[in-house]
């Protein structure tokens, strides 16, 4: 039986244009024209005034850390329901992390895999000083891995820029008047980042696609709710996600094991950062009496496959075993 997969890279014929180009001109080590266009896409895409396109989304978010001036002891606010590379810059940098309860009707979260994504006609990313994108491999778009940090002011980006290349001050002789880091994104994996962006829009209407066809197809039993969508702009959809209502009787680690039974990857919600044992004696505050709303989520929630170069019958196949733990046809 194929196995279906949560999400993997979907590439297309103009990546390996753009690294076949970078071969052939032997700009390989390590910056170059494929990573000046793929900053000016991006920013172009989120109306952003510049990028610097970095190792990582992890580096986009140390470096933003400390554009922002963090420094020890600070304390920084943020999601408890993310991925730990939110958390660790902040910690990298000897701040305090208090993390933030979800809202129950958003889930509230707003982090490296939005791109594309918009509120109140602005894509996510640009409203604070600094954004970050991440382009690990299950993303909308991914250069195998790397990230990349947007921000309203260019000399930000330009001081990101500098920071990411070992903070060489402008002498002949190797002079740091500053610690640096190596962080910047190489020419060649530019190259398929500057591929994968004609592909975006197209990546962001399958995931659409997906969305739709779960929630439609789950539409009729009342104990499944899909992920709330953003009421105030589009999703870009990246990851599928159910929750079980608490009076079901059937419980997320059942469907997760009917779904591997049959070959169907799934993943639970992640794991609030509050519950962390890295990150247990920080703060966390709650936004409702009793569990809080990313326990509960991640108590009651599994991740659906959403990899776009699923077919028909894959998800034909995934809603069947889903639909049969609740007593459906
Ligand atoms: C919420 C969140 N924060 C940070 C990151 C870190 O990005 P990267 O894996 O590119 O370092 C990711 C992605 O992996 C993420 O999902």
């Amino acid at each position: 039986m194929k196995k279906i997969l949560l999400a993997t890279p979907t590439m297309h014929t103009e990546e390996q244009q753009y690294i076949q180009k970078a071969f052939e001109t032997n700009w390989i080590s390590p910056l170059g024209p494929n990573v000046d266009e793929f900053e000016d896409k991006v920013a172009a895409y989120v109306g952003a005034p510049s990028s610097a396109a970095l190792s990582s989304g992890t580096a986009a978010l140390h470096l933003s850390v400390i554009l922002a001036g963090i420094k020890e002891n600070d304390i920084v606010f943020v999601p408890s329901l993310t991925f730990a590379a939110s958390v660790n810059p902040i910690r990298y940098e000897k701040a305090t992390p208090v993390f933030i309860d979800s809202e129950r009707d958003t889930w509230n979260m707003d982090a490296a895999e939005s791109l594309g994504t918009t509120y109140r006609g602005k894509m996510t990313g640009t409203f604070g000083d600094y954004g970050i994108y991440s382009f690990n491999g299950n993303k909308i778009i991914t250069t195998s891995g790397g990230g990349i940090l947007v921000a309203k002011q260019k000399k930000d980006v330009e001081k990101a820029r500098f920071l990411s290349r070992q903070a060489r001050d402008s002498a002949r002789h190797y002079q740091h008047s500053t610690i640096g880091y190596n962080y910047r994104m190489s020419n060649v994996v530019a190259g398929i980042g500057c591929g994968q962006m004609q592909h975006l829009e197209e990546h962001i209407q399958k995931k659409h696609e997906i969305y739709k066809a779960y929630k439609d197809s789950f539409s009729d039993i009342k104990e499944i709710e899909m992920n709330p969508l953003n009421k105030e702009g589009v999703d870009n959809n990246w990851l599928s996600c159910m929750t079980i209502s608490p009076d079901s009787v059937v419980t997320p680690a059942q469907v997760m094991d009917a779904l591997e039974a049959e070959n169907i990857e799934t993943r639970p919600i992640w794991k609030p950062m509050h519950l962390q044992p890295v990150f247990e004696e920080y703060d966390f505050i709650q936004t409702e009496d009793g569990i809080s709303v990313s326990e509960d989520i991640f108590n009651r929630g599994l991740c659906l496959p959403s990899d776009i170069k699923n077919t028909k019958e894959d998800m034909e196949r995934i809603i069947k075993v889903v639909r049969k733990q609740f007593g459906r046809q």
